[in-house]
């Protein structure tokens, strides 16, 4: 049997912030290296998504190279065969096969995305492209070109990667056996084992997702924040009145938050942080308690990123491109065949 394959993407039109670091990075990077050998590991950087909505053309690419030397410093082995690191246009199967899947999907299931309906509405009409309309079906070709298994993604990711789950089963039962069918976001929770990363919500409102696009960047702490205005960021978090420390999503979510934080920080679970901390009164003892640590590990972080060999990381993106491809242009073969378009 092949073997099975973790798969994920960290969009490269931003700085990136902890979500992206505890949520998707750390989870690939632990797998790769404790489980080398067992799971072929794939982490790539999608430059083509990064443009769906508008940016800064003069800066993608010194940001998309800049994303690659950040995987580095998160500590993804370079020198290890079965991990991959590379950027998403540079193996053109990615666009190919999605316009072959584009032509399966319906304009009903694109409209109902709610990434695509938020973004949208926050945008002025001709800014609303067909590209981010069409953003999940790219996606689904990035998994889908690899066979990948398993997919850890935020909360935000879900619709897409059922979407994703959707056309393979379609196209497999239109075309017979074209493509692996992905875990389905519960199995992959389970999987990763701890999903807390996948959850950090905005420091100034719980309720929603830590996310790149905030516009104040209040709530979000980036990799690239100093480790003092990170502490700042900690100390001014939204909590609530109850003036006690308890694990609750639903009635502190902000205590709840910055719980699920130390417990990243130090490899702990939440409840472990929550017994420790329990009835803590003073939310500022506690809070000092989270920038600290968060301070700490920023500094040792930028330092990692300033020490990152640059000539490395350019060979490690060449020859995993070199070797995606192969893989990738497989499967398309295989869909063109189906399709009609070879024989
Ligand atoms: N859409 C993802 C995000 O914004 C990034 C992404 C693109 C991705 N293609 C992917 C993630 C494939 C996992 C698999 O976070």
């Amino acid at each position: 049997m092949a073997q099975q394959r973790i798969l994920t993407g960290i969009r490269a039109n931003n700085d990136l912030h902890i979500g992206n670091y505890f949520g998707a990075m750390m989870p690939i990077i632990d797998m790769a290296k404790h489980q080398v050998g067992k799971y072929e590991v794939n982490l790539f950087i999608p430059d083509l998504h990064s443009f769906t909505t508008p940016i800064d053309h003069t800066e993608l690419y010194a940001t998309i190279f800049n994303n690659a030397r950040i995987f580095a410093a998160a500590g993804l082995p370079l020198d290890e065969d079965s991990i991959h690191l590379y950027r998403q246009s540079r193996i053109s199967a990615h666009s190919e096969l999605t316009w072959i899947l584009d032509c399966f999907t319906g304009m009903g299931e694109m409209s109902r995305m709610t990434q695509y309906k938020d973004k949208s509405s926050k945008l002025g009409d001709e800014q609303v492209t067909v590209g981010l309309f069409n953003y999940p079906v790219l996606m689904a070709a990035d998994i889908l070109l690899y066979n990948a298994n398993y997919i850890p993604v935020g909360e935000d990711q879900t619709q897409h990667l059922e979407f994703t789950r959707d056309i393979a089963i379609r196209m497999n039962s239109k075309f017979g056996e074209l493509f692996t069918v992905p875990e389905a976001a519960a199995g992959q929770h389970k999987f990763f084992g701890k999903d807390q990363g996948l959850r950090i919500k905005d420091l100034v409102d719980p309720s929603k997702k830590m996310s790149k696009s905030d516009d104040s960047g209040k709530g979000v702490i980036f990799l690239s924040d100093s480790p003092d205005s990170a502490r700042k960021k900690i100390m001014s978090a939204t909590t609530d009145d109850k003036a006690s420390v308890n694990y609750d999503k639903k009635n502190q979510p902000g205590i709840s938050n910055l719980i699920d934080i130390l417990g990243l920080l130090r490899g702990n679970t939440p409840q472990e942080v929550e017994a420790e901390y329990k009835g803590m009164d003073r939310y500022g003892d506690f809070k000092k308690i989270v920038a600290d640590e968060m301070a700490a590990f920023l500094d040792e972080f930028q330092h990692s990123l300033a020490e990152v060999d640059d000539a490395a990381v350019l060979a490690k993106l060449e020859s995993s491109e070199r070797a995606m491809n192969e893989v990738a242009n497989a499967t398309l073969l295989r869909v063109q065949r189906a399709v009609g378009l070879r024989n």
